[in-house]
């Protein structure tokens, strides 16, 4: 089969698509034909060598995908021609992969193949990081970095969904303010241009802060958190060090401080999460009372253009390639 490989390591240029072995699907895995699968960050970061696969992963890029049952495993459980969707470990960049059954996801009718792609990790790590991690109430007020990220897009309207009373995000341009607000969030705050801790200490603080930029918010963060507020840290795009820091606030203020990935958690972990976006998410996606946003769609052929647009920060929302 064809699939996106790497020889070495680096930028978006060393990806090209080559032929490999096809998956064999294990005795509870689906073979699946993708039709799309969606980018995110972590590949940028295994494409530079720098993303610890979790044991058992395949070598070939990409978490999430959709496509046609080719062939189902031992077990005999999934049909031939169904249309799924569903994460992964690791291998969406192909012509084929093998996806746990109990991970697949029969796709709506209706929906497209590029858009069932883009959906299971953006909306399972924000719904991980509000609800499973984050203990959201309702009422509570929430700060959302990245707001215009893919897990940005998801955390705003799940937020609002719990009814948050205060949605801050940040993002950095004027064009993702509109775009976080016309999502639900309640304030937006460009961070080239302004300071999220004002906005966020406003009302004492907020209760629970997502964050995947780490050291050069890490000051601000814990300064904008209130009494048992918690800090969820998804990732660190600004880098990990922080110098000269009082760890007083995290006792004075019984702060919670907690870390979280996806793609190390168990296969039940993950289904927990993928019950609770079939039940709750999905169906306001298809009603339309929830916007899942993929900004912009690239053939596979044009890989290294859409690793490229993911890096240069512009993307609201997600990416996709199609697979032919
Ligand atoms: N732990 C987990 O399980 C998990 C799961 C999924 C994703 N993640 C992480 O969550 C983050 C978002 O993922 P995604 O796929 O949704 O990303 P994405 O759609 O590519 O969006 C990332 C956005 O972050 C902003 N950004 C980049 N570098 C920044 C910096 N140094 N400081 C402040 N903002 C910066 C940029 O927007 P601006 O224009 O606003 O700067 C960029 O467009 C990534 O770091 C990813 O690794 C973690």
């Amino acid at each position: 089969m064809l699939a996106i490989i790497y020889i070495r390591t680096g930028d978006a240029s060393q990806l090209y698509i080559g032929s490999t072995d096809r998956p064999t699907p294990r005795d509870n895995e689906l073979l699946v034909r993708v039709k799309a699968c969606a980018l995110n960050r972590m590949d940028i970061l295994q494409r530079h060598g720098r993303y610890p696969l979790p044991p058992g992963a395949s070598a070939i890029l990409g978490v999430e995908m959709a496509g046609i049952v080719e062939a189902c495993g031992a077990s005999g459980n999934g049909r031939p021609g169904d249309r799924v969707f569903g994460l992964m470990l690791g291998g969406a960049y192909a012509q084929y992969c093998a996806i746990e059954e109990a991970a697949a996801i029969g796709m709506p009718e209706s929906m497209s193949f590029e858009e069932a792609a883009s959906l299971p990790e953006v909306w399972y790590t924000a719904y991980q990081a509000l609800h499973f991690i984050g203990g959201l109430q309702a009422g509570q007020d929430v700060l959302i970095h990245g707001g215009a990220s893919g897990v940005g897009m998801a955390a705003i309207q799940l937020a609002k969904m719990a009814q948050a009373r205060r949605i801050v995000v940040t993002c950095g341009s004027e064009e993702k303010v509109a775009f976080c607000k016309s999502l639900g969030a309640t304030h937006a705050v460009n961070y080239k241009a302004d300071s999220f801790r004002s906005k966020a200490r406003t009302h004492l603080g907020v209760n629970l802060i997502v964050d995947m930029v780490g050291a050069n918010y890490w000051t601000d963060n814990i300064a904008s958190l209130s009494f048992d507020g918690r800090l969820v840290i998804l990732a660190f795009m600004s880098g990990t060090k922080v110098a000269d820091f009082d760890i007083a606030p995290i006792l004075g203020k019984r702060l919670r401080i907690e870390g979280t990935t996806l793609r190390s958690r168990s296969l039940a972990y993950q289904c927990q999460l993928r019950d609770q976006f079939a039940a709750q998410v999905l169906p306001r996606i298809r009603d339309g009372t929830i916007k899942h946003i993929v900004d912009r769609v690239f053939s596979w052929r044009d890989v290294a253009d859409a690793h490229r647009y993911m890096e240069s920060n512009q993307s609201r929302g997600k990416i996709v390639l199609t697979v032919d």
